[in-house]
This record gives C-alpha cells, structure tokens and sequence, in this order.
C-alpha cells in the first residue's frame, strides 16, 4: 500500500488488516487498519505504530517517505497492542530521542514491553512540542478509552490525530471519508462507538463539551482505524455527541435465540406486537447476528426484548453471551420484557429479567412463558407484551 500525504509533509504510513474478522469480541467482517502517521519536519516524529505482525509494513510504508533511522520523537497516543505492537521495531531501527506519552502511557509501555531505559517524554494537557515549523500540543483523554490515552493536535493544520477516537474497523484501499459511501461510514463509526466507547460515554461528553469551549479549531481528524476526516469533521463529532447522550429512536430490538423453533415463533409474534403499537422493530436471532451488531443497533433503541429457551434449567448460551457483553458495556437504561418457550423448568425468563435488572433496565412486564409448542392463544399473549413494551 502507498503512503498518503495527508497535510503538507504529514503522511500516513499504516497497515490495512484485510483478515482481521474478530476484535476481542467485537466482529469485523470489514477488516481494519491500523493507521499511523508521519510528521517531516526538523524533527521528524512517528505517531503510534501498528500490530506487531504488520511492523514490516509500516517501516516500508515509512520507507517511501524517509529514512526510518531519522525518527527523532515516536509519540505514543495509546498502548494498546494494536498500535503499540510494532513499537520496539521501531525504536531499535531509529533509536528515537524521545518517545511522548502520557504518564500513565510510560506505566503501561513498561508493564507491556519492560523497557525501563527507553526515552520516555512524559506530557500532560495543554503540553506543546516544537517540530521546526510545526507545534504538537497533547491532550490527556484519559479512559477514552484506556488510562493512557491522549490525542496529539498539530497547531498549523488545525489536525486532531485521534487514536482510536472517531475510528471505524473497516479496510480499504482509500484513506479520506469524501472517497467512501457515507452511509457505510457512519454505520461502521457507530458500530465502533458502541463496541468501544459506549461505557465512557460520559467522558465523551466531557471531552467534546471541553474541545468546544477551548475553540480548538479542527480542520481534519486522522483516526487510528479506518478512514480520516477531510471533508466533514463536524460529521462525526455532532455524531459522537449524539451516540453519547445515546438518543433513541422509536424503535426496538427483539434478539433471541430458540432451540426448536417455539421461542423463534414467540419472537414474530413479539415483534408484530411491537409493530402493530406503532413502533419500529428489528428483530435478531442470536447466531444470525454477532453481539457487537445487537450493541450496535442498540445504541438509538428504546427498547430491548430478549428470548431464550430454556437448557439445563438457564437460558441458552449465546443469550447468556450477549447479556455478559451488554453488562460490560453499560448502556443507558432500556424498557425491557423477556419471553421463551421451555419444557420443564423454564427459568431462562426469570433469569434473564434478573440479568436485566442488575443493568438498571425498566422490566415493564414480567414475561410470557410457554410450554413446549406455543398456541394461538400463546401467540396473542407475546403479541400484547410487545404491544405493552411499546406503549411503555
Ligand atoms: Fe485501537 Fe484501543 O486500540
């Protein structure tokens, strides 16, 4: 892949990840990249690097640009393997003045690498380096979404390099959003924002409302995932606003799994209930549908209906997955009601309520069981409880 000039004597030098398909959890059927960028001054300085595997991708990429030996500073933005990875590569091949981070970002490079004696330039917010005729100030973004986290801001083209800040997991060949459908885009940036930021959702406010009143003036956003933000910046941070005071829409989401068809049953009738009370639902077997794509179309619901048969005396395993998924990350409170089918205990309903409960969720109905095969009738009672959720 070419190296991209993305300011005058800015280039990105990242690798494109075309196979990644799992990201701790998180799916990723569109691959990622992980994108780091090269400053060309008096002092030329790296910021972030890649995957380990990908490390002999970016000292070519950094190749077509200079001399990887003429690295003076690396800054570390986030430590996380992903962009710290190819890190000692770098610094045994250019043997850096200084590597900048965050205070919390020199603990953590130690814990990951154990380099007590590489030159760790400790800055905080409002802190500036001199590149020549390039300014770099720091800003601290600390648990957005790891302790160590900072963007770096360069003074004169007005350019937020991000970290992982308004990224999307998606590969491609091109490197602006102005080349990408817009659509796509912004579906893979709330995907991104509801697999990874969604529990830091306050910080998020905080940082945006911190951004606005300093009058930081942006002019491009450069990522470390996925695409950079020429044309329209504002895009993704009236977007991240919105994602962060997660404003719903009228819409619900019934996600389920079934083991011999009943709860898949109980389900439609659920969701015509919902519809029929006028409000949008997405219905989403589990195993059909990977967690990270429930949390996603989460985001902007107002309400949530789970279903499950149940095994053993609990629910099925891929409910009890993505339960353990939504507890980590915390999303705003949702009306809620669950359903299934069992043969003897038929506890999953009772369990996943509970589940349900711990995340603060409004339980509006206590649930429809159903032994074994469901009747007509049955089929009316799920009806009315999404009848009932979407009035709620
Ligand atoms: Fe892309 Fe938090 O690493």
């Amino acid at each position: 892949m070419k190296s991209t000039e993305i300011k005058r004597s800015i280039h990105w030098v990242g690798a494109i990840d075309w196979n990644v398909r799992d990201f701790h959890g998180y799916s990723t059927p569109e691959g990622s990249t992980y994108n780091s960028y090269l400053l060309v001054d008096e002092k030329t300085v790296l910021f972030d690097t890649v995957k380990k595997p990908f490390a002999g991708d970016l000292l070519r990429q950094i190749n077509q640009v200079v001399d990887p030996a003429r690295i003076d500073y690396v800054v570390v933005n986030h430590v996380e393997p992903d962009h710290s990875g190819a890190l000692p590569e770098i610094v045994d091949v250019a043997k850096p003045e200084k590597i900048i981070c965050s205070a919390q970002g020199q603990k953590a490079m130690i814990a990951h690498f154990h380099r007590e004696d590489w030159p760790y330039h400790v800055v905080k917010t409002g802190d500036e380096i001199s590149t020549g005729s390039r300014t770099i100030r720091f800003i601290e973004t600390r648990m957005l979404h790891w302790p160590d986290s900072m963007m770096s801001y360069v003074v004169e083209d007005k350019l937020l390099l991000s970290q992982d800040g308004f990224g999307q997991h998606w590969a491609t060949s091109e490197r602006f959003d102005d080349e990408v459908c817009p659509c796509e885009l912004m579906r893979q940036s709330a995907k991104y924002y509801a697999n990874i930021l969604l529990p830091y959702s306050g910080l998020v406010r905080k940082l945006l409302a911190d951004v606005k009143s300093s009058g930081l003036e942006i002019d491009m956003i450069a990522p470390v995932h996925g695409l950079i933000w020429r044309s329209e910046p504002g895009k993704i941070i009236a977007a991240w606003d919105e994602w962060s005071r997660q404003v719903t829409k009228n819409k619900a989401l019934v996600v389920y799994d079934t083991m011999w068809q009943s709860t898949h049953l109980m389900a439609k009738a659920v969701a015509d209930g919902v519809q029929e009370a006028g409000m949008s639902v997405k219905l989403m077997k589990l195993g059909e549908f990977h967690r990270s794509d429930v949390v996603t179309e989460l985001l902007d619901a107002e309400a949530l209906i789970l279903g499950s048969s149940t095994l053993n005396n609990n629910m099925l395993p891929q409910m009890a997955d993505v339960l353990c998924y939504l507890k980590g990350l915390r999303p705003a409170p949702k009306n809620a009601a669950a359903f299934g089918s069992y043969g003897w205990g038929g506890e999953a309903v009772k369990l996943i309520n509970e589940a349900m409960e711990e995340m603060r969720f409004n339980i509006v109905d206590t649930g429809v069981r159903v032994n074994y095969v469901p009747t007509e009738a049955d089929l009316e009672r799920c009806r009315e409880l999404g009848r009932k959720v979407a009035a709620a």
